[in-house]
Order: C-alpha cells, then sequence, then structure tokens
C-alpha cells in the first residue's frame, strides 16, 4: 500500500528561484521562505552557497540565511559544492547541506566545471566535514533520466553515481529528473535498479521537473514503491538555465492535492501555501503554472 505520511522537500526558494529571470529581493525571499514554513512545510531549501557569478540569482545567501534562520537550521538545507561553500555555510550555522552531482559529463561539466569523478572528489572532504559537524547531508543527482546533450541516460550509470554519493556518506539522495523526460515505468525502473544495488529506499528522495507532464505521475510512482521524501517547488516556480524548455519542479499545491486526496498526512496547509505563491507570482508578474493554485485562487 502507500505510505500514510510524507516529507515535502521544498525547493522553490533555492530550484524555483535560481532559474527565474527576476532576481528577487533578499526581503522578499525571506517573507517567501517564512511564509513556506509556517504553511506546514517540514523543509525549506534556502540558498546555495555557490560562485555568484554561476548562479546571480543567490548571490545574497550571506545576506539572506541570517534572516530566515529562525525558522530553524534542522529546516533549511542549503546547496553547498565544494569545501569554499561549505566554510560560508557553517559559519552562519546551516546543519543542513545538499551536494549535487550529476549522472552524466555533459552536465557536470555545464553545472561544476568538472567531470562526474572530478566533482565525486569535491565533494569527498565536503560531506566528512559536515558529517562531522553533526550535519545532514543530501545528494542531489542531476540528469538521473535523460540529458539534453547526451539523451536517455542507462539506469547503470545513475547507480553508480548513486552508490559513490551513499559511499561518500550522505545520508540521503534527491534523484533529479532535471528537464522533466521521465515516465512512470522509467520511475519504477530505476528505483528498483538501485534497491538491487543496495540503496534503500528510506534513503531516496525524488526531484521532477514537470516539463512534460509528468511529474505529478512520476511522483505517483516512486510513492507506489514506498518513498516518502518528495521534492516540490511552490507554485511550481522554476526551469533549468540548460534546457530551455524546461520547466520548473512539480509544483507543491499539485502534489498536496493529490497526497490528501489520498489521505496521506503532509502536515501542509494548503490555503496557506497557496495564498503564498499567488503573491509570489504577483512579485514575478507571471501567473502561477500551478493547476491547484490556478483552481484554488478562482473558486
Ligand atoms: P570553478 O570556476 O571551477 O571554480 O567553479 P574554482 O574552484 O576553480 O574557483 C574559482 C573561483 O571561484 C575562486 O576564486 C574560488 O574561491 C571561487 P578566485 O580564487 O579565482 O578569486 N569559488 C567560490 N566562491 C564562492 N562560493 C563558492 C566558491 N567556490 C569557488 N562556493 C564551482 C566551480 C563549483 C564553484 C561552480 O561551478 C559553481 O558554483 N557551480 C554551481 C552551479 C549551481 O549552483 N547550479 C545549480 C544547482 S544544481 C541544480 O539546480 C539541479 C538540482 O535542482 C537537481 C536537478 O533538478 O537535477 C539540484
Ligand atoms: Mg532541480
Amino acid at each position: 500500500g502507500l505510505p500514510t505520511r510524507v516529507r515535502i522537500h521544498e525547493v522553490g526558494a533555492r530550484d524555483g528561484l535560481q532559474n527565474e529571470q527576476t532576481v528577487v529581493p533578499t526581503g522578499v525571499k525571506a517573507e517567501f521562505i517564512h511564509r513556506i514554513a509556517d504553511a506546514g512545510l517540514p523543509t525549506v531549501e534556502a540558498t546555495s552557497f555557490v560562485h555568484p557569478k554561476w548562479v546571480p540569482q543567490l548571490a545574497d545567501a550571506e545576506r539572506l540565511f541570517p534572516m530566515v534562520s529562525d525558522v530553524g537550521p534542522d529546516r533549511l538545507p542549503v546547496l553547498v559544492p565544494n569545501e569554499r561553500g561549505l566554510d560560508r555555510a557553517l559559519a552562519l550555522g546551516a546543519r543542513r547541506i545538499a551536494v549535487f552531482g550529476s549522472a552524466t559529463e555533459s552536465f557536470a561539466k555545464a553545472n561544476l566545471n568538472r567531470t562526474v569523478d572530478e566533482a565525486l572528489a569535491m565533494f569527498a572532504p565536503v560531506v566528512a566535514r559536515a558529517k562531522d559537524a553533526g550535519g545532514h547531508v543530501r545528494g542531489y543527482l542531476s540528469m538521473c533520466f535523460g540529458d539534453p546533450w547526451e539523451g536517455p541516460v542507462p539506469p547503470a550509470q545513475v547507480v553508480r553515481v548513486c552508490r559513490a554519493l551513499i559511499d561518500l556518506g550522505c545520508d540521503e539522495l534527491s534523484l533529479g529528473d532535471t528537464i522533466g523526460v521521465a515516465t512512470p515505468g522509467h520511475v519504477r525502473h530505476l528505483l528498483a535498479a538501485l534497491n538491487e544495488a543496495g540503496v534503500s529506499t528510506s534513503r531516496i528522495g525524488v526531484h521532477f521537473h514537470d516539463t512534460y507532464g509528468q511529474a505529478l505521475a512520476n511522483t505517483f510512482a516512486a510513492l507506489q514503491h514506498g518513498v516518502t521524501t518528495l521534492d516540490a517547488s511552490a507554485g511550481g516556480l522554476g526551469g533549468c538555465p540548460y534546457a530551455k524548455s524546461a520547466t520548473g519542479n512539480l509544483a507543491t499545491e499539485d502534489l498536496v492535492w493529490m497526497l490528501h486526496g489520498l489521505g496521506i498526512e503532509t502536515g501542509v496547509d494548503l490555503d496557506r501555501l497557496t495564498a503564498t505563491s499567488v503573491w509570489m507570482a504577483e512579485v514575478l508578474g507571471r501567473p502561477s503554472p500551478s493547476r491547484t493554485v490556478r483552481a484554488l485562487s478562482h473558486k
């Protein structure tokens, strides 16, 4: 049967805003994070400590993180690619960090200026030091299903990098469908391959972008497999700079609508979350792509 409770890992303030053309003022980001936390999302990915030239939208991480730290560092994961990023995050009291690898060489190069294995070597001291400091580490893996340059990605290639991230000491994985090409059969296949390689479902999260309208179906396939860590972004914010047609993540509201309909607990107050996404859509000057946000705000 399906799980009775899941944890939604909210990525709107990071994955969403990093890919929006509008650079949102720091104070507005802080209000966004507070409102999402108040709507009951247990985990609110806040920002990234990356090179500011690579992601100008998140260049204000040093100012933003202290403005939201009252939410509690255990609810506020941040992305960290290397030791420089880890130093910046730890100095501000961050306790949950995420490294972000790639299943493909093309994306590793484009996103991290490294080969897949060079990126893993860069993460090794980051994960070790974060664990020594008592932190929790997520290992993202991008392009788990398809890659804009390389096409379909063989599951064995994904499994190898997942194993490597677990072996580095990551507490959980998040399987990224960065360009949104996956379909539910592919999801089931990859989850089974990971289990066969000794990766327990309890450590696996899923991260679907909605480019082809499959994100909710893919998440449901993962739920049926027993996955209980589900990534989504409020209002479906976001895109992907390396795949022009890619849209944002699965909208959190669409996910919550389905989960509550299934009787699965999330802790999320859907009306408060929807009001937050309507407000953010006004800030960004474009309507939310989430069908649930549109339906609930035009009742
Ligand atoms: P690089 O150019 O190879 O950097 O970039 P480097 O190591 O050669 O260092 C060059 C300079 O950058 C040095 O300064 C460093 O100090 C500085 P200099 O000595 O020349 O003055 N530097 C930094 N400054 C601030 N913070 C840092 C940092 N690191 C180095 N952390 C690097 C390598 C990893 C830094 C770069 O490629 C980078 O920042 N990439 C980040 C890309 C990114 O954030 N992408 C989006 C997140 S991933 C994603 O969205 C996918 C996901 O959602 C899942 C999915 O959907 O698939 C997670
Ligand atoms: Mg993403």
